[in-house]
């Protein structure tokens, strides 16, 4: 590896952070979060020290799926702002060294979007052909539905032209028909717009659904992919497809474009997050080694894209039904804390009862699996949801910043703001800064170290046997660096004893906190533990002095 590579694949290792603009700073005081809040709040963000911003979707919309039900693709939600505001945010984000990529959703539209007014005004419509449509409903299989608790069906009856659309999600979601090649340039054209205005990418939703619900089915739906990676690389080198790919990894390897990597881009490892649950519930690293030893390698410049939370309720649809009702006895157990019969709508930190020693493990634990973090707005605070929104609406709770709350300095935010021990005055951004104990001053702490380790994004990686089952050790090898991470998934101290081949006589330096240790004649080293507690360790040989970031550069 060269270390300017990782400029040029800067994707490998990002830190990137989802935020919502309508929730994350209210800069006219209307309750609502808009482009000039969050443009005030990027250099908290670049102080972070995450390196991408992913925005969820910020274009006009009805609102019924939280803008995932887009009515125009080439303007912003005048509630969140003008176009003028967007380019202000990007300028300056770009001038703090944030690169920004935004939700692509274009597997459906709004029912309100004026293309599928116009699609179903007649079946003679030029538009007709941009949904997909049905005379019959096609038989439903109920696991093929994805929000059971609204839909019953993916098929919806248009009274005006006598025949159903599909619709993956929503009813009110009808899927666009990329079967169509008008459709497919109109989504190119979508990307190039934004790329012109400074993207560096896309977070692609849904993209199974995207390209196989289609009519005519496409001969090869992988090439649609391959050929949105190659628009976006023309235009502009270096930027980015990140996708959410929900499937088995067996079928997940070729979303990235097998062998050659020229689809997506990164691929968010949903399987390794279930089974790290999995472990963290247990306080068993098996399932989470099982995960990691199955995962297959991305293809060369590809990376998978690591997370514990995000927008969505926590969904753990690849567990076996037993599993899933083990976690949900650990983090979820009330009926109202679970959703669709398959996942939980809640935060990290309240899943642990506020344990800030087992939150700043599972942190650390994220940071150093191998790939590329993907956190969730307020992660780094420790925020928690709020059961009395609607749904998935429970984890996307304004942003809180000060003891007040500060999201808003109206008296009507968005959404409500949780109470109890989660409320802003017991969480918030301006308290965590004065405190170095802080899960913020730990998030920075990851952050930097994770930066200054290219090891473990880019070097191939080795899950250890650690000889305690509630120990999860890993080391990452890249051009002769060596760093090694350690986690105690239980509440009990322990030593364990790990073997690191080729690391006889070596020194290892403690990247999180103080202190060193040495690696035996015989390549062992005994290696105590806090109640889940966490290690990374640098090695270093003999005789040249610890250093904390030493890769070696070519
Ligand atoms: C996946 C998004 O993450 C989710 O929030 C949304 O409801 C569906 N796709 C439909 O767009």
């Amino acid at each position: 590896m060269r270390l300017t590579y990782t400029s040029d694949v800067w994707w490998k290792n990002a830190v990137v952070y989802c935020l919502d603009v309508e929730t994350f700073k209210d800069g006219n005081g209307d309750g609502v979060g808009d482009f000039r809040g969050l443009t005030q709040q990027i250099d908290y963000l670049a102080g972070l020290g995450v390196t991408c911003l992913w925005l969820m979707p910020f274009f006009p919309t009805p609102n019924k799926d939280d803008g995932y039900d887009i009515t125009d693709f080439y303007s912003i939600d005048p509630r969140l702002g003008t176009l003028g505001d967007f380019v202000e945010f990007m300028r300056t984000a770009h001038d703090r060294g944030l690169r920004v990529i935004a939700d692509l959703v274009v597997n459906h539209t709004s029912d309100r979007h004026p293309w599928f007014v116009e699609a179903r005004s007649g079946r003679d419509s030029p538009r007709r052909d941009w949904y997909v449509w049905s005379d019959v409903p096609e038989p439903d299989d109920p696991g093929q539905i994805v929000f059971p608790d609204k839909e019953t069906s993916v098929w919806e009856y248009d009274e005006g032209s006598g025949q159903y659309y599909l619709h993956s999600f929503y009813r009110h979601q009808p899927d666009l028909n990329v079967g169509n090649p008008e459709v497919r340039d109109e989504i190119t054209r979508i990307l190039g717009f934004w790329m012109e205005l400074g993207l560096s990418g896309f977070r692609v939703d849904a993209v199974p659904f995207l390209i196989e619900n289609v009519n005519p089915k496409l001969a090869d739906p992988h090439e649609f992919l391959a050929d949105l990676r190659a628009f976006m690389t023309r235009r502009k080198g270096g930027s980015i497809l990140l996708g959410e790919v929900n499937v088995p990894y067996k079928e997940l390897i070729s979303y990235f474009g097998d062998g050659l990597g020229d689809q997506i881009t990164m691929c968010f490892d949903f399987i390794g997050m279930q089974q790290a649950w999995l472990s963290l519930a247990r306080g068993e690293a098996a399932p989470l080694v099982k995960a990691l030893r199955e995962r297959p390698e991305p293809p060369k410049d590809c990376q998978w894209a690591m997370f514990l939370r995000n927008h969505d309720e926590l969904t753990l649809d690849k567990l076996t039904e037993d599993e899933r009702q083990e976690v949900f006895r650990a983090f979820g157990p009330e009926r109202d804390m679970q959703i669709f019969g398959r996942g939980l709508r809640r935060r990290l930190p309240t899943m642990f009862g506020g344990d800030l020693r087992r939150v700043k493990m599972a942190y650390s634990l994220l940071f150093s699996l191998p790939g590329t973090p993907v956190i969730f707005y307020g992660e780094e605070i420790g925020m928690g949801e709020n059961l009395a929104e609607e749904g998935r609406m429970a984890v996307r709770v304004p942003m809180q910043w000060s003891a007040d709350g500060g999201f808003s300095h109206s008296a009507e935010p968005v959404r409500e703001i949780p109470e109890g021990s989660f409320a802003p005055e017991r969480v918030n951004v301006a308290d965590q800064k004065r405190d170095n104990d802080s899960l913020l001053r730990w998030f920075q702490l990851l952050i930097e170290r994770y930066r200054e380790c290219p090891e473990l994004a880019w070097g191939e990686y080795t899950v250890l046997e650690a000889g305690h089952p509630a120990v999860f050790a890993h080391r990452c090898d890249a051009d002769g660096a060596t760093v090694v991470a350690v986690h105690n998934l239980g509440d009990t101290a322990l030593e364990v004893t790990l073997r690191l081949a080729g690391l006889a006589r070596h020194r290892l330096t403690d990247l999180l906190v103080d202190g060193t240790l040495e690696v035996s004649d015989e390549g062992e080293v005994r290696l105590p533990l806090d109640p889940h507690g966490c290690r990374w360790l640098r090695a270093s040989p003999p005789e040249i002095a610890p250093e904390d970031a030493s890769v070696k550069s070519h």
